[in-house]
């Protein structure tokens, strides 16, 4: 079965083939450089850019997969959560596709879409596992199950965690997005400043305050050292997320680990993972860098899986934004 994989669901067009919900035959992204300049995704700026790029997008998917239109069995798209206007001109563009060629189409959830990134990457993954996702729009906790059923245990109350990572970047001046600047930043840096970490109620957690303390030692201390601020930032986080990574293996009894979204990508994140698992016998996944940032790939997985549990999505099915 070919599925072809939609996501443009923020600033990035992401086409992508993949065979039987398991094989990538193409992962093609094509980022909107437009937003840099702005420090934040403009909304009105990245439906129309998604308009222009969606079909030369899937032209070279289909190329680089070596398929043409007709061999498609099945289209996934992302039909929340997301900028409407950048969802609906995936959703839109799946459904004429879908209706052209009589194939059946399935709308996924983007954060379901980041779960299956390890479905797909991992080909005999250890259910149950504690899954958290962090990434631009969102920092959720969630539960997979051995039928890859999956249960949210907790969110963000305000700010998502790469959007911290964005918004601190943003304050020391580097542009959107600004993870990896943070990253850089820190590796030249050492952790000499105490941030506050937020207090972690019921997996439900906040980042703001940790953003507001980052502004205001900004302000008084106008010599500080971008490097230091960087690290303390970052280990503060990564403190943050391993608490509620512990908190929840302990309650659920669960060791098996997953870690996607966009900030998974960070090295030294991946550095305190490993001694985190060396310290607690934590089986620990993380998708490799491509599946982990917004692509298609793992929407055409998810796809598969729903379309084999559920069917088809109908042609009224909507975009939703949260
Ligand atoms: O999953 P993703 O590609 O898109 C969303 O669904 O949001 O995640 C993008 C986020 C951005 O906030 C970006 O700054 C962050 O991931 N990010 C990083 C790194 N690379 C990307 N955060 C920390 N360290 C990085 N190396
Ligand atoms: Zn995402």
């Amino acid at each position: 079965m070919y599925i072809l994989g939609i996501d443009t669901s923020c600033d990035e067009t992401a086409v992508s083939v993949v065979k039987d919900g398991k094989e990538i035959l193409s992962n093609v992204i094509a980022s909107q450089i437009i937003h840099s300049k702005y420090g934040g995704v403009i909304p009105e700026a990245a439906a129309r850019a998604h308009i222009q790029t969606i079909l030369p997008i899937t032209d070279i998917a289909l190329k680089t997969a070596n398929i043409t239109l007709k061999e498609l069995d099945l289209i996934g798209v992302t039909n929340g959560p997301g900028l409407i206007g950048s969802l609906l001109c995936g959703l839109s563009f799946a459904k004429a596709l879908a209706f052209s060629l009589n194939i059946p189409f399935r709308c996924v959830n983007h954060l379901i879409g980041h779960i299956y990134s390890l479905v797909l990457e991992f080909k005999n993954l250890p259910l149950p596992m504690i899954v958290l996702l962090i990434s631009g729009g969102h920092t959720e906790l969630y539960l997979l199950k051995e039928n890859l059923e999956i249960t949210l245990i907790g969110s963000t109350l305000d700010d998502a965690c790469g959007e911290a990572f964005d918004k601190v970047a943003k304050m020391l001046g580097y542009p959107y997005p600004g993870g990896p600047y943070i990253e850089k930043l820190a590796k030249k840096g050492e952790r000499n400043i105490d941030f506050p970490i937020p207090l972690l109620k019921n997996y439900n957690f906040s980042f703001s305050g940790l953003k507001t303390a980052v502004l205001y030692y900004l302000k008084a201390n106008p010599n500080y050292n971008k490097h230091n601020v960087a690290a303390s930032f970052q280990e503060t986080v990564f403190d943050y997320l391993i608490e509620a990574i512990n908190k929840a293996s302990k309650e659920f009894l669960i060791k098996n680990i997953g870690i996607v979204g966009g900030v998974a990508v960070n090295e030294r994140l991946k550095e305190r993972l490993k001694v985190l698992a060396e310290d607690k016998n934590y089986q620990i996944f993380i998708p490799k860098k491509e599946l982990c940032l917004d692509n298609g790939a793992m929407i055409a997985c998810a796809a598969y899986y729903q379309y084999q549990k559920e069917g088809a999505s109908n042609f009224d099915a909507e975009a939703f934004s949260n």
